[in-house]
């Protein structure tokens, strides 16, 4: 049998993007050593102001999404969050997130939330102050821990943290980071590293969830299959032992990938409409939304859709292509 190319072109999904991603900012005020060598690399240099991110929005709501997330970079840093998410909030939408380092959570949680922000995850990979400054290249943890407590505070529907785990670097702190999150009522979940961008330096630290689960055996029921939650994206979930209402979760971007059924749709600071976190394809939607018409952006989703890649011969995130890919860019 011949070995398949890369298909091109590629069939587009049945279903139109029902969840979308909305990277407001690429800035980012820390430099995670699997997302970004230093913290001088570039920026975009074309950011959307805040109305054309309501037709942005209003387009997508319009060609059929229900489930939005806001990321960045850090997307926190944008002087408009508030806004955006109230505005978002007026919607209708079924899921309104927000990802975020929570460097600048303390300030911003009660406003969110009032905003009708239903939840929050956390990006944090170590709960040791000495790792967090390594692993961020500068990030001071105690500030990231207040963020959590104001997040806390506010009553979010759900809290949930996102460790990414890196040999030598926090994988000795997976039981630890489920202990404390559960003592909390935050949801613990687990990455595996991915090839993208920075992340594919560190091909030979990856963590595989399969060990992360091991480590965990004592904690949870692991003899049954891990379980997804529909419409929730690709984490998988195990409950604990001791408390059915307690898991912890783990998204296998490199030994599984799960680019079948994906149903995601990017949108870049720059309006840029990816299908794909792991491709710089995309198509450039930016001046449409400047244009303020909502409807036109709904052709252009459905334009970019036809980009998605197919998941089946295509893997996203652990194809050799992927390395070129700024996840802070294009809205992780
Ligand atoms: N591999 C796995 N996770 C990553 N993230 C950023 N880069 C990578 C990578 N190379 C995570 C961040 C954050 C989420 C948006 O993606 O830590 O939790």
């Amino acid at each position: 049998m011949v070995a398949l190319p890369v298909l091109q072109p590629r069939p587009a999904p049945a279903t139109p993007p029902r969840s979308v991603r909305l990277s407001l900012t690429d800035r980012c005020d820390l430099a995670c050593i699997y997302c970004r060598p230093d913290k001088r690399d570039g920026y975009l240099e074309d950011r959307l102001e805040i109305e054309a991110w309501k037709t942005m929005a209003a387009g997508l709501v319009r060609a059929g999404v229900r489930r939005v997330r806001l990321t960045g970079g850090e997307p926190l840093l944008h002087p408009a969050v508030v806004e955006v998410v109230a505005f978002l909030g007026s919607l209708g939408l079924d899921d309104l997130a927000l990802t975020t380092n929570a460097t600048r959570l303390a300030r911003h949680a009660r406003a969110l939330r009032d905003a009708g922000l239903m939840r929050v995850n956390v990006s944090l990979d170590t709960l040791d102050a000495d790792r967090f400054r390594r692993m961020t290249r500068g990030g001071k943890l105690d500030v990231v821990l207040r963020g959590i407590d104001a997040a806390l505070a506010a009553g979010f529907d759900e809290i949930k943290l996102n460790a990414v785990v890196v040999r030598g670097e926090n994988d000795d702190e997976i039981e630890g980071i489920v202990r404390w999150s559960w003592e909390r009522g935050i949801v613990p979940r687990f990455l595996e590293v991915m090839h993208i961008g920075e992340g594919a330096k560190l091909k030979d630290r990856v963590v595989r969830a399969s060990e992360m689960r091991a480590r965990l055996a004592h904690l949870v029921h692991h003899q049954t299959e891990a379980i997804g939650e529909a419409d929730r994206g690709p984490a998988k979930y195990l409950f604990a032992r001791h408390d059915p209402a307690k898991k912890v979760g783990f998204i296998t971007g490199t030994s599984d990938t799960y680019c079948k059924g994906c149903d995601r749709l990017r949108v870049a600071a720059d309006g840029t409409l990816r299908p794909c976190l792991a491709t710089n394809d995309g198509l450039a939607a930016g001046h449409i939304a400047r244009g303020g018409d909502a409807s036109e952006i709904a052709g252009a989703v459905h334009d970019a859709w036809k980009l998605k890649p197919d998941g089946e011969v295509w893997k996203g995130c652990t194809e050799p292509d992927a390395a070129a890919v700024s996840m802070r860019g294009i809205g992780g």
